[in-house]
């Protein structure tokens, strides 16, 4: 049998001992793979040092929490030798099981503490040291959190317990799971720890503590998780709407065309705190439908917005909530909100985001009549708490029932970014020759679902005047038709100072009719505009001008009719009939 191995700083040690005698005695007390030989020839030595873990400081002692060395030295441990220093003394425990306690040391003062093992042939080298203070108990150390198991309605967490138990035995661990507003807690002995009381569906964040006769020590880092079980739709949120909380509609996972790629992201103005998910999404369809949101319970967003028109009004102007007022601006078309930089709602770009705007209408006199005279948004806000369904469809969006305007602006934001148009003739054609390597990303090629003329018209919308065309894209940009942020006035009026925003050119052939006094009633005046009627004035954008003056197009009556055949293919069939954007309201 070959001689054990030996680390080169114990050979001289070894050196200096009779073999017989070790083998003897490595023989006859060890279990231990390296000496089982027994027999002449075997090398012993000390053993390795043990690692050490951790220093579990307490009244005038310190655990020392170790593992063992890989290396015995070829005989069986027999103890381990914790040792801390301070000051110049040493105070020592010795143990044969991991924690080994040092008593007798002074609270407040910093001892350094190694390990050392020993066997039948001596000590081993101490263990690297770490020091630690004695002190009267404390709380237990945060534990380490694992892996979180959802359950119906609840949760199993497994987490492993901290060595450092501040000084007192631990008594216990707490678990507790919050979701916005709504937690729940349990205790428990051992991991994992079982958490009941929860919201399914909802995701919670989880985590431990460890408790010990001081107290409950700092909570472990967080675990998701998402507790599986069915959830019942409220009977208020059934009688009054079609929702079925275990079968929402998908709002938050939409698959978009690889054209939307990083050439659109840049645009899209979906916060940070608010992304798309499917209960504020649906919340935000229940908002936008429900006529209970005015203040005679007869206009509601989508009276204005319909699905049909593109979530336009095909009325020049929209009649508010008294019947007899109406708006002085034409409803815009809703499709493909989320692709316009902040700082660009309404017509005249003055609201600051798709939240801020959400409630506006609902505070508008002439919209949906919630002004200061009628009490604003904390009238609306107590008439929504005094039904049977806001305070359910609140607590399901947000983890808890309170209603505010902050969650109104959010949930109708949430439901409208939902509005993406990628479903047109045009998408349909586009996606089969779209590259983004292709000069101007193949916009340029004819689409072999078009027309002969839809395929004129659609090299007119994209081709620069300058080289025969009537340079739409320039302004309305592709893929999602929203204007590029920097479009000045389209000059519909001599003497313009103002600029305008368009929506998304998604739907115009449902959705006119057209400009933001909805001047022009059809595709065809829109195109004779852009052809012949852009007015000079302060704010026209350069785009539209030729030499410094208004661009006359001289576009022939084929063209023309191309142009306007063309704009028809953005309708999106799939959005206008898409139920997830229907009303959901019973009544
Ligand atoms: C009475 C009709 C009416 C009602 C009700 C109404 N809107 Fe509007 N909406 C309009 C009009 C008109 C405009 C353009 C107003 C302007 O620019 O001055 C508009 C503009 C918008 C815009 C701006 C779109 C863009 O691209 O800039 C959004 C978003 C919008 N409405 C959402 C809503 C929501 C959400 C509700 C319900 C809370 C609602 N609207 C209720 C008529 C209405
Ligand atoms: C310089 C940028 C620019 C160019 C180029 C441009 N537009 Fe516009 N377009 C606008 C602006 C700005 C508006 C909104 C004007 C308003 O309502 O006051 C608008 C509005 C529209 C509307 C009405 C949208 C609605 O919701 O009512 C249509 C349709 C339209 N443009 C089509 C075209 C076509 C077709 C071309 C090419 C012939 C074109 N535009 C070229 C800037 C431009």
């Amino acid at each position: 049998m070959p001689p054990i191995k030996l680390s080169p700083s114990v050979v001289s040690f070894v050196a200096l001992l009779s073999f017989g005698v070790l083998a003897g005695c490595g023989g006859g007390g060890g279990s231990d793979a390296g000496s089982s030989g027994g027999g002449s020839g075997v090398t012993l030595t000390v053993p390795g040092s043990p690692t050490l873990v951790a220093l579990d400081p307490g009244n005038t002692a310190i655990k020392v929490h170790y593992t063992a060395p890989t290396a015995t030295g070829g005989s069986a441990i027999t103890s381990y030798t914790a040792s801390c220093a301070a000051g110049g003394t040493t105070r020592t425990g010795i143990g044969t099981t991991s924690p080994i306690d040092v008593t007798g040391l002074s609270n407040g003062t910093a001892y350094s503490c190694s390990i050392a093992a020993t066997n039948v042939t001596g000590t081993s080298p101490s263990s690297a040291a770490t020091s630690a203070t004695p002190a009267l108990p404390v709380v237990p150390a945060a534990p380490t959190i694992g892996a979180a198991t959802p359950a119906d309605k609840g949760a199993s967490i497994a987490f492993t317990a901290s060595l450092i138990t501040g000084g007192s035995p631990i008594t216990g661990y707490s678990v507790t799971c919050v979701s916005g507003t709504l937690s729940a807690s349990a205790t428990g002995s051992a991991s994992p720890a079982t958490v009941t009381g929860l919201a399914n569906g909802l995701t919670y964040s989880c985590s431990v503590r460890a408790i010990n006769a001081v107290g409950t020590g700092a909570a472990s880092a967080g675990v998701n998780v998402v507790p599986n079980g069915a959830v019942a739709t409220p009977a208020g949120v059934a009688e009054f709407t079609t929702l079925d909380f275990n079968a929402l509609d998908n709002f938050a996972s939409i698959t978009l065309p690889a054209y939307y790629d990083g050439t659109v992201t840049p645009d899209d103005n979906t916060p940070a705190n608010n992304a798309i998910n499917n209960r504020t999404a649906s919340l935000g369809r229940v908002l936008f439908n429900d006529r209970r949101l005015s203040v005679n319970d007869t206009i509601s967003c989508a009276s204005c917005h319909r699905q049909a028109n593109g979530f336009s009004d095909p009325r020049q102007f929209s009649t508010g909530f008294s019947g007899t007022a109406f708006t002085t601006a034409h409803a815009m078309r809703l499709g493909n909100i989320s692709y316009y930089r902040p700082g660009t709602m309404f017509w005249d770009k003055r609201a600051a985001s798709v939240e801020i705007q959400a409630t506006q209408p609902i505070q508008n006199a002439i919209e949906m009549g919630w002004d200061t005279a009628a009490g604003g948004m904390a009238a609306l806000i107590t008439k929504m708490n005094a039904t049977t369904y806001y305070p359910d469809l609140f607590n399901f969006a947000f983890g808890s029932p309170t209603i505010t305007e902050a969650r109104i602006q959010q949930a109708l934001a949430q439901f409208q970014r939902a509005m993406v148009s990628t479903g047109s003739k045009w998408d349909t054609g586009y996606a089969t020759v779209f590259s983004a390597t292709a000069p101007n990303r193949n916009l340029g090629a004819d689409l072999p679902n078009f027309t002969a003329q839809e395929n004129r018209g659609r090299t007119l919308y994209f081709t620069p005047p300058n080289q025969g065309g009537a340079g739409c894209a320039a302004c309305h940009s592709a893929p999602t038709f929203a204007l590029a942020p920097n479009s000045l006035s389209n000059g519909l009026d001599a003497g313009e100072t103002r600029i305008f925003k368009s929506p998304s050119l998604k739907n115009m052939g449902v959705g006119g009719p057209f400009m933001h006094d909805g001047r022009f009633t059809t595709l065809e005046q829109v195109v004779e505009h852009y052809n012949s009627g852009v007015q000079a004035g302060p704010a026209v954008d350069n785009r539209l001008l030729r030499n410094g003056v208004p661009q006359r197009l001289n576009l022939s009556v084929a063209d023309k009719a191309a142009l306007a055949a063309f704009l028809r293919t953005l309708d999106d069939t799939a959005l206008l009939t898409n139920p997830k954007f229907s009303s959901p309201m019973r009544k």
